[in-house]
Protein backbone atom coordinates (compact mmCIF):
# COMPACT_ATOMS: atom_id res chain seq x y z
CA UNK A 1 0.00 0.00 0.00
CA UNK A 2 0.95 3.39 -1.36
CA UNK A 3 2.04 5.49 1.96
CA UNK A 4 -0.60 8.79 2.65
CA UNK A 5 0.74 11.58 0.73
CA UNK A 6 -0.02 15.30 2.80
CA UNK A 7 0.89 18.62 0.97
CA UNK A 8 3.08 21.08 2.58
CA UNK A 9 4.59 24.70 0.78
CA UNK A 10 8.29 25.18 0.91
CA UNK A 11 8.76 28.40 -0.09
CA UNK A 12 5.28 28.92 -0.98
CA UNK A 13 5.44 25.92 -3.94
CA UNK A 14 3.09 23.18 -2.53
CA UNK A 15 4.13 19.28 -2.97
CA UNK A 16 2.66 16.73 -1.83
CA UNK A 17 4.79 14.25 0.02
CA UNK A 18 4.53 10.83 2.24
CA UNK A 19 3.49 12.46 5.90
CA UNK A 20 6.14 10.55 7.88
CA UNK A 21 9.07 12.34 6.46
CA UNK A 22 11.14 15.10 8.14
CA UNK A 23 10.70 18.39 6.72
CA UNK A 24 14.63 17.70 5.71
CA UNK A 25 13.68 14.44 3.78
CA UNK A 26 10.36 15.88 2.31
CA UNK A 27 12.14 18.53 0.59
CA UNK A 28 14.58 16.23 -0.77
CA UNK A 29 11.62 14.13 -2.09
CA UNK A 30 10.70 17.10 -3.42
CA UNK A 31 13.62 17.56 -5.52
CA UNK A 32 15.45 19.71 -3.30
CA UNK A 33 19.46 19.59 -3.55
CA UNK A 34 20.44 20.74 -0.38
CA UNK A 35 23.74 21.78 0.02
CA UNK A 36 23.43 24.65 2.92
CA UNK A 37 20.83 24.03 5.21
CA UNK A 38 21.95 20.44 6.21
CA UNK A 39 24.62 19.23 8.12
CA UNK A 40 24.40 16.17 10.23
CA UNK A 41 21.17 15.03 9.62
CA UNK A 42 21.28 13.95 13.47
CA UNK A 43 20.10 17.31 15.40
CA UNK A 44 23.45 18.44 16.58
CA UNK A 45 24.93 20.94 14.19
CA UNK A 46 22.18 22.97 14.50
CA UNK A 47 22.62 23.80 10.33
CA UNK A 48 18.59 23.60 9.61
CA UNK A 49 16.83 25.87 11.60
CA UNK A 50 13.20 26.12 9.69
CA UNK A 51 10.57 28.75 10.73
CA UNK A 52 6.68 27.50 9.77
CA UNK A 53 3.24 28.22 10.53
CA UNK A 54 0.00 25.83 10.02
CA UNK A 55 -3.15 26.68 7.93
CA UNK A 56 -5.28 28.36 9.65
CA UNK A 57 -2.79 28.88 12.80
CA UNK A 58 -1.21 32.07 13.71
CA UNK A 59 1.51 30.56 15.61
CA UNK A 60 5.05 31.02 14.28
CA UNK A 61 6.75 27.31 14.58
CA UNK A 62 10.27 26.51 15.38
CA UNK A 63 11.95 23.24 14.84
CA UNK A 64 15.19 21.46 12.98
CA UNK A 65 14.85 20.17 9.34
CA UNK A 66 16.28 17.16 10.37
CA UNK A 67 14.63 16.54 13.34
CA UNK A 68 10.61 17.67 12.91
CA UNK A 69 8.33 15.39 10.59
CA UNK A 70 5.96 17.21 8.32
CA UNK A 71 2.18 18.35 8.97
CA UNK A 72 -0.36 18.49 6.51
CA UNK A 73 -0.24 22.71 5.03
CA UNK A 74 3.11 23.58 6.49
CA UNK A 75 4.43 26.50 5.08
CA UNK A 76 7.95 26.22 5.87
CA UNK A 77 10.80 28.32 4.87
CA UNK A 78 14.58 27.57 6.14
CA UNK A 79 16.67 29.81 7.56
CA UNK A 80 20.28 28.26 7.45
CA UNK A 81 21.81 31.45 8.85
CA UNK A 82 21.13 34.28 10.25
CA UNK A 83 23.12 37.48 10.65
CA UNK A 84 24.07 38.14 14.25
CA UNK A 85 27.21 40.00 16.26
CA UNK A 86 30.16 37.87 16.53
CA UNK A 87 32.69 39.60 18.36
CA UNK A 88 36.51 39.01 17.88
CA UNK A 89 38.03 38.03 20.63
CA UNK A 90 41.36 35.71 21.57
CA UNK A 91 40.14 33.76 24.55
CA UNK A 92 44.06 33.67 25.99
CA UNK A 93 43.83 37.26 26.16
CA UNK A 94 40.04 37.63 28.13
CA UNK A 95 39.42 37.20 31.59
CA UNK A 96 36.31 35.54 33.17
CA UNK A 97 34.95 39.05 34.57
CA UNK A 98 31.59 40.02 34.15
CA UNK A 99 32.92 43.11 32.35
CA UNK A 100 34.35 41.28 29.67
CA UNK A 101 30.89 40.22 28.58
CA UNK A 102 29.20 44.01 28.57
CA UNK A 103 32.99 45.41 26.66
CA UNK A 104 32.66 42.41 23.62
CA UNK A 105 28.78 42.65 23.70
CA UNK A 106 27.57 45.74 25.09
CA UNK A 107 23.67 45.44 23.24
CA UNK A 108 23.34 42.61 26.06
CA UNK A 109 22.28 45.08 28.72
CA UNK A 110 19.44 46.51 25.99
CA UNK A 111 17.46 42.67 26.72
CA UNK A 112 13.73 43.55 27.40
CA UNK A 113 13.38 40.27 28.99
CA UNK A 114 10.62 39.79 26.12
CA UNK A 115 11.62 35.82 26.22
CA UNK A 116 10.67 35.84 22.38
CA UNK A 117 13.87 34.02 22.16
CA UNK A 118 13.11 31.12 24.76
CA UNK A 119 9.37 30.52 22.60
CA UNK A 120 12.13 30.16 19.40
CA UNK A 121 14.51 27.86 20.43
CA UNK A 122 14.15 24.07 18.89
CA UNK A 123 16.28 22.95 21.87
CA UNK A 124 13.82 23.84 24.59
CA UNK A 125 16.27 26.22 26.11
CA UNK A 126 15.46 28.97 28.76
CA UNK A 127 17.26 31.93 26.36
CA UNK A 128 15.87 34.45 28.17
CA UNK A 129 17.17 33.08 31.40
CA UNK A 130 20.68 32.17 29.98
CA UNK A 131 20.84 36.15 28.41
CA UNK A 132 19.37 37.23 32.17
CA UNK A 133 22.46 35.65 33.91
CA UNK A 134 24.77 37.00 31.51
CA UNK A 135 23.32 40.62 32.70
CA UNK A 136 24.24 39.45 35.71
CA UNK A 137 27.72 38.69 35.13
CA UNK A 138 26.96 35.03 35.85
CA UNK A 139 29.67 33.09 33.35
CA UNK A 140 29.08 29.84 34.73
CA UNK A 141 25.25 29.80 35.11
CA UNK A 142 25.55 30.71 31.03
CA UNK A 143 27.35 28.44 30.68
CA UNK A 144 25.99 25.55 32.12
CA UNK A 145 22.19 27.01 30.77
CA UNK A 146 23.30 27.21 27.60
CA UNK A 147 25.26 23.90 27.51
CA UNK A 148 22.87 22.25 24.59
CA UNK A 149 23.03 25.08 22.24
CA UNK A 150 23.30 24.45 18.75
CA UNK A 151 24.04 27.24 17.11
CA UNK A 152 21.08 27.60 15.15
CA UNK A 153 20.45 31.64 15.17
CA UNK A 154 17.31 31.31 15.61
CA UNK A 155 16.90 33.01 19.27
CA UNK A 156 18.82 35.78 17.35
CA UNK A 157 16.09 36.07 14.63
CA UNK A 158 13.50 36.89 17.02
CA UNK A 159 15.15 39.49 19.34
CA UNK A 160 14.07 43.01 18.63
CA UNK A 161 16.85 44.18 20.24
CA UNK A 162 19.43 42.86 18.34
CA UNK A 163 21.10 40.46 20.82
CA UNK A 164 23.18 37.67 19.56
CA UNK A 165 22.50 35.45 22.60
CA UNK A 166 24.22 32.02 21.10
CA UNK A 167 27.66 33.88 20.48
CA UNK A 168 27.37 35.42 23.84
CA UNK A 169 26.85 32.12 25.63
CA UNK A 170 29.22 30.21 23.56
CA UNK A 171 31.95 33.36 24.59
CA UNK A 172 30.95 31.85 28.48
CA UNK A 173 31.07 28.93 28.15
CA UNK A 174 34.75 29.12 26.58
CA UNK A 175 35.73 31.38 29.18
CA UNK A 176 34.40 28.89 31.12
CA UNK A 177 36.31 26.54 30.35
CA UNK A 178 39.58 28.37 30.16
CA UNK A 179 39.21 30.22 33.33
CA UNK A 180 36.48 28.44 35.52
CA UNK A 181 36.00 25.27 35.47
CA UNK A 182 37.78 22.92 38.24
CA UNK A 183 41.12 21.40 37.46
CA UNK A 184 40.90 17.67 37.30
CA UNK A 185 44.35 16.02 39.31
CA UNK A 186 44.48 13.31 37.39
CA UNK A 187 44.81 15.24 34.25
CA UNK A 188 47.40 17.14 35.19
CA UNK A 189 49.68 14.63 36.46
CA UNK A 190 49.11 12.58 33.37
CA UNK A 191 49.64 15.86 31.01
CA UNK A 192 52.97 16.15 32.88
CA UNK A 193 53.79 12.03 32.32
CA UNK A 194 53.52 12.61 28.52
CA UNK A 195 55.51 15.80 28.65
CA UNK A 196 57.94 13.96 30.26
CA UNK A 197 58.08 11.74 27.71
CA UNK A 198 56.60 8.56 29.48
CA UNK A 199 54.76 7.26 26.90
CA UNK A 200 57.65 8.44 23.56
CA UNK A 201 58.58 4.57 23.23
CA UNK A 202 55.17 2.38 23.37
CA UNK A 203 54.17 5.47 20.62
CA UNK A 204 56.60 4.74 18.38
CA UNK A 205 56.17 1.48 18.55
CA UNK A 206 52.68 1.41 17.72
CA UNK A 207 53.43 4.02 14.69
CA UNK A 208 55.71 1.15 13.24
CA UNK A 209 52.51 -1.39 13.28
CA UNK A 210 50.98 -2.31 10.32
CA UNK A 211 46.83 -2.04 10.18
CA UNK A 212 46.01 -5.80 11.13
CA UNK A 213 48.49 -5.80 13.97
CA UNK A 214 46.89 -2.12 15.05
CA UNK A 215 43.18 -4.03 15.17
CA UNK A 216 44.94 -7.36 17.14
CA UNK A 217 45.90 -4.70 19.34
CA UNK A 218 43.06 -2.97 19.67
CA UNK A 219 40.88 -6.26 20.29
CA UNK A 220 43.20 -7.03 22.76
CA UNK A 221 43.70 -3.76 25.01
CA UNK A 222 42.15 -3.74 28.64
CA UNK A 223 39.06 -2.02 28.46
CA UNK A 224 39.46 -0.92 32.41
CA UNK A 225 42.52 -1.16 33.28
CA UNK A 226 43.33 -1.57 37.36
S1 LIG B 1 19.90 29.18 22.12
FE1 LIG B 1 19.52 30.14 20.10
S2 LIG B 1 21.17 29.39 18.78
FE2 LIG B 1 21.10 28.05 20.61
S3 LIG B 1 19.79 26.34 19.98
FE3 LIG B 1 18.46 27.84 21.00
S4 LIG B 1 17.67 29.14 19.34
FE4 LIG B 1 19.40 27.98 18.52
S1 LIG C 1 14.37 38.10 22.55
FE1 LIG C 1 16.05 39.54 22.98
S2 LIG C 1 15.11 41.13 24.26
FE2 LIG C 1 13.70 39.36 24.30
S3 LIG C 1 14.36 38.18 26.15
FE3 LIG C 1 15.45 37.34 24.38
S4 LIG C 1 17.44 38.42 24.37
FE4 LIG C 1 16.02 39.62 25.65
S1 LIG D 1 21.22 18.87 9.90
FE1 LIG D 1 22.36 19.17 11.77
S2 LIG D 1 20.79 19.77 13.18
FE2 LIG D 1 19.68 19.28 11.37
Amino acid sequence: MSEELVPVFIMGKRYDVPHSLTIMKAMEYAGYQLIRGVGCRGGFCGACATVYRLQGDDTLYFGLACQTVVEPNMYLVQIPFFPAQRASYKISELSARPEQLFSLYPELLRCLGCGTCTKACPQDLDVKGYTAAAMRGDIARVADMSFDCIMCGLCAARCPVGEAQYNIAVLCRRLYGRYLAPRSQHLEDRLAEIGSGAFDEPLQELMGLNTEELKERYEARDIEPK
